[in-house]
Parts: C-alpha cells; structure tokens; sequence
C-alpha cells in the first residue's frame, strides 16, 4: 500500500523483519490521525504476515515523534473527542501478536514517548530524549503515559516526569529501566535489526505465547499472572515446535521450528 505519513520495508538478512519509519519529518513525526491510521495497518498487515517475525517502528535522527499532533487538536472539545473517540486508533499497535521494537533517536515525547511504550522493548540512539511534557500545554498524557511510564520505571520517578515536563536523555531512561539497550545514533538501527532477527530466529508461535505471558505481567495480579504462565507454559508441550526445540538439544543440532 502507498502511505503518506509513514515509509515501510522488509530488512534484514531474510528479509523477516518489518520496518516502519515514521515520516512526516517536518512536524518532528507529530502523531496525526492519518499517520496512526498507517502505522495500525502497517502493524496488523505485517502481524498477518507469516514471513514476518518482528516489527520495528522508528522515526529519523531528530525525531521518533515529539507527541501528538498539537496542531490537529488545538481546536478539540471534550464532545468532539467523546464522539469521535479521539485515539482509538492507538489500540491496533498495542494488539499486535509479534514483538515490536522501538528504535528511538531524537525526541520521543508525550505521544512519542507513549507510542514507544507501548512497544515491547525500546533500543535508543545516545541522543534520544524522553519525555512527557502535556503539562506544558495544560493536558495530561492520554496514550498510557500516566499509566505505563509508572510500570516501567516506578512512581516516583514516573510523577517527576509527568509532572515537570522535563525531558530525560537517553542514559537517564536506561538506568531507570525504560529504555532496554543504549547504542551510538548510527549503530541504532542496525543493532535493532539485529535484536528483530535474533527473536526471528526462534518459533515465532513460541515467541508470541511469550510476549503474551510477560504482557500479563503489565495487566494483572501476580496470582493470577502466574497461572495464565503456567497455563501457557503446559501449552507449549501442545506444539510441534516445542517437541522440535528439545529433539533439537539433545540431537545437538540446529532446531528446525515450523511454527506449528
Ligand atoms: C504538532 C509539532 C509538534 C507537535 C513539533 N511540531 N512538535 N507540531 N504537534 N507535537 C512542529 C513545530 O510546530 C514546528 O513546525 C516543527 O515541528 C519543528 O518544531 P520546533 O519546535 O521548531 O523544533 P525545536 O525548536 O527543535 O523544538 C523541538 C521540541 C518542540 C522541543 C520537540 O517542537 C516541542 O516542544 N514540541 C512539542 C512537544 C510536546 O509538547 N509534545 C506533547 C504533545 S501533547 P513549524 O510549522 O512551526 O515549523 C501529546 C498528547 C498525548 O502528545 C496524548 C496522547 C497521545
């Protein structure tokens, strides 16, 4: 498909990793309503792609997204947002079945900041800088920074962040564990690939029944979290790749997964 506000490519040495660029450089890859609605196709198209293991979302060296769109929703009212459920496009990324990685250069605020959040690991460019400044505009984070900064990097830090404004750089948010992995601005995407092609190189129906079980690690009760795991983990034995994966060990050989 043609996008306008978004570039897409298959990479990788088998060509199994989804990129996505975000692209609107001149408004710092704000997030408008056309560039969510491609990035939600992008992700559900390359999510039913079975050459496909992992997705990447990225941005350019200035900028992964400094927030949503400003311009777009100067002008909204508490009804017109009600009605026309202002940001339910959002869901589509987060209900993708395969890992997406943020690969992070530049500024990644507000909705930026959210939007690689809601990936499940965030790579960043020494230069990245991170931060959720609605306050300064007189609004408050409304994509899951008040709700997953706090569960990535604790309350106190979380409330610091969202109540000042203030931007943290890149080394910051690794020590306080959002962000996974630090690289030179140049090395970044290449390392990410790399990291996309190391998960792709397992069962990818394995892979997606582990980001499941550690998503619930997010969304429940630590009780109920480890009996979904059990649940799942009892569920792998139902799997050939399962079977595959441990003949393979003790054969000491390669596994051969088939994603069955
Ligand atoms: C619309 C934006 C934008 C945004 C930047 N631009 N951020 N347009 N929405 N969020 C536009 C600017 O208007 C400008 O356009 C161009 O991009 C370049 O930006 P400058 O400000 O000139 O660049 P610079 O001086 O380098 O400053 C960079 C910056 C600053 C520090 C990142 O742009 C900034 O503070 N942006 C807003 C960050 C923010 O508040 N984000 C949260 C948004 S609220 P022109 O046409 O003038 O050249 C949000 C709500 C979340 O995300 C709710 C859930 C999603």
């Amino acid at each position: 498909p043609q996008y306008e506000n978004i570039k897409i490519d298959v990479v990788g040495e088998k060509k199994n990793v989804g990129l996505i660029q975000l692209n609107r450089p001149k408004a710092l890859n704000a997030l408008c309503k056309p560039l969510f609605q491609e990035l939600g196709k992008a992700v559900k198209d390359f999510d039913a792609d079975d050459k496909i293991a992992a997705i990447i979302i990225t941005g350019n060296e200035k900028a992964f997204a400094a927030g949503a769109d400003i311009k777009e929703m100067q002008n909204n009212t508490y009804s017109t947002n009600v009605r026309g459920g202002f940001l339910q496009e959002w869901e589509d990324a987060s209900n993708c079945g395969k890992p997406i990685i943020a690969a992070v250069n530049g500024f990644a605020l507000g909705g930026g900041c959210e939007l690689a959040m809601l990936c499940d690991i965030i790579y960043a460019g020494e230069k990245a800088k991170f931060g959720q400044p609605e306050i300064n505009i007189g609004t408050i984070p409304g994509a899951g920074g008040t709700q997953r900064l706090p569960r990535y990097v604790g309350k106190s830090k979380a409330m610091e962040i969202v109540l000042t404004g203030n931007f943290i750089d890149a080394h910051e948010a690794e020590k306080m564990g959002l962000v996974s992995k630090v690289f030179p601005v140049e090395k970044l995407l290449e390392e990410t690939i790399k990291l996309a092609e190391r998960i792709g190189t397992h069962s990818p129906l394995i892979v997606k029944m582990a980001k499941q079980a550690v998503n619930q690690a997010y969304e429940t009760t630590l009780k109920s979290g480890l009996h979904f795991e059990k649940q799942v983990f009892y569920g792998t034995f139902a799997t050939a790749d399962r079977q595959e994966g441990m003949n393979a060990f003790i054969e000491k050989r390669t596994p051969n997964f088939k994603n069955e």
